[in-house]
């Protein structure tokens, strides 16, 4: 079951987060998130939360802040259908391009979005370098148009 998340639901995504992350966000900023209105976020029940995708929209661009399926249920295509809710909600707005950062070594992340349809646009070498024991890795940015049927 697809739903759309709010404020109430804060606790549930932090929870759905720490599982996938290693510097969980907390409840809280989940929270404020959810409290702005450009930010929509969907999650996904199968009896159980499963994962959750949150995006922001402003103006003629969106970008995906945050995706994450526990690990128990991975690769059973819950993030498929996080990312076609999300982008089915964001072609109803103002929204014509999609963006959204990868670190350049999550190869689950980059096969997902590569096979929705999000090309490389862009890298910010060394981003992200908190945590990492082995250094740290480049940022790549990709897009998605809104606009394509
Ligand atoms: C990335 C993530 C959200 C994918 O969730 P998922 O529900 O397993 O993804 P899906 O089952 O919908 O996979 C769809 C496609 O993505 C690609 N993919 C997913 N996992 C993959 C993996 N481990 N290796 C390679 N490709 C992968 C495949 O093309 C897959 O299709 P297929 O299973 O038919 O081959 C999940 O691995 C996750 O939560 N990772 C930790 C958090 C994270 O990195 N979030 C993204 C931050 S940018």
């Amino acid at each position: 079951m697809m739903l759309r998340a709010g404020p109430e639901h804060a606790a549930v995504l932090a929870a759905l987060h720490a599982t996938s992350f290693a510097a969980p966000w907390e409840a809280r900023e989940f929270e404020t998130l959810l409290s702005h209105p450009g930010v929509v976020g969907c999650l996904f029940l199968d009896g159980l939360p499963e994962g959750f995708i949150l995006v922001r929209a402003a103006a003629d661009e969106a970008e995906i802040l945050t995706l994450a399926v526990i690990p128990k249920d991975r690769r059973r295509g819950v993030a498929s259908k996080l990312m076609h809710e999300a982008i089915a909600i964001l072609r109803s707005g103002n929204a014509a391009a999609l963006f959204l950062e990868v670190a350049a070594d999550n190869v689950p992340a980059i096969g997902l979005y590569t096979r929705h349809g999000f090309a490389e646009c862009g890298r910010r070498p060394d981003y992200y370098s908190a945590g990492r024991a082995n250094g740290s890795v480049d940022a790549i940015v990709m897009k998605y148009s809104l606009t394509n049927p």
